[in-house]
């Protein structure tokens, strides 16, 4: 993503030699960019922004140890961690596989928000609304039953696409976001009876029991490493026979947390095999597990699972 996040460091002079540090950066001359960084931080011991962007650049020269000490000084200096330094340090094996920090994810989306549908539709060729969509329709033209539902909640709905492919097959739809920028932008569309802006678990543990007949999420567990918490409170929520449907990034290997894996985008990739492992742990009867590309990136298109659950 282009976009990217400014924390000053309150020190006019210090923000100005993190500028020129960037152009280098920009340049490709990384070394001279480093040297100002250092010099940078000595003026602002605390300056987040300078200490992640040196991190970058020492990964990026391959000076791992170098890398991994100013990603540590990034994630200490801001704990809440909105550059997502311990992705980087997770990345780099100095952090074990664990969830984002939801700064980060917030800080992202919140920039992202205004430009994130022309990206995605017009750069990215992002369809995972509509393969969702296909493969929920799908799945209940073969079980014999309409592909209607009262209620319906979208976790990480982030400006409503999957709203918009859903529109005329739900009569309340719940979005839940934990960006407020994209919340906004959902808002607008009015495609939504309800928004929150909340983490996903946390909003659906609001939700009653069985007080759901379709709960989607489009491309947003790609931001969650464990499955297991959402799986389970989806089921909860979901009345019988309702459907949980979401859109995956995966792999092959198993990666070091059980088919887990971090991949350079940032992004959890989970294989097919955790997935079906999740989905009985969670009491889902699987109907739908497809790979299928949900976008394009670096002109490759991404490796995806399309995922449609029943609760029985
Ligand atoms: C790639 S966007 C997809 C948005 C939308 N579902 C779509 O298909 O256009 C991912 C969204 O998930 C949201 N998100 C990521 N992690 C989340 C979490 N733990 N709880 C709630 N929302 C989350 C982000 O804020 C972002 O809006």
């Amino acid at each position: 993503m282009p976009l990217r996040l400014f924390l000053t460091s309150g020190d006019l002079m210090a923000d100005r030699r993190f500028e020129f540090a960037r152009d280098l950066q920009l340049k490709g001359d990384l070394a001279a960019a480093a040297d100002l960084l250092e010099q940078t931080i000595e003026l602002a011991p605390n300056f987040t922004s300078a200490w992640f962007t040196l991190g970058e650049i020492r990964a990026q020269l391959g000076e791992r140890d170098k890398a991994i000490a100013a990603f540590r000084k990034s994630r200490e200096s801001d704990a809440s961690d909105q550059h997502g330094a311990h992705l980087h340090l997770m990345r780099l094996g100095d952090a074990q596989l664990s969830e984002m920090p939801k700064a980060y994810v917030q800080a992202l989306f919140d920039q992202y928000a205004p430009r994130f549908e022309h990206v995605l539709i017009n750069d990215l060729g992002y369809r995972a609304p509509s393969l969702i969509f296909k493969a929920v329709v799908a799945a209940r033209v073969a079980a014999k039953k309409p592909a209607l539902f009262r209620r319906a909640i979208d976790l990480g709905c982030g400006t409503g696409l999957a709203a918009a492919a859903f529109a005329k097959q739900v009569d309340h739809f719940i979005g839940i976001d934990l960006s407020p920028g994209m919340v906004k932008e959902a808002r607008a569309t009015a495609l939504y009876a309800e928004l929150e802006v909340a983490d996903m678990i946390e909003g659906l543990r609001t939700k009653s029991d069985a007080s759901a007949n379709l709960v989607v999420a489009a491309d947003a567990f790609v931001y969650l490493s464990d499955l297991g918490p959402v799986l389970s409170e989806a089921r909860r929520v979901l009345a019988s026979g309702g459907v949980l449907a979401f859109t995956l990034e995966t792999h092959d290997g198993r990666g070091s947390g059980r088919g887990i894996v971090l991949g350079e985008g940032l992004r959890y990739a989970h294989s097919a095999e955790y997935v079906r492992d999740a989905m009985a742990k969670a009491g889902l009867k699987l109907l739908t597990l497809e790979q299928a590309s949900p976008r394009i990136e670096n002109n490759e298109p991404v490796r995806g699972l399309v995922v449609v659950a029943e609760k029985t």
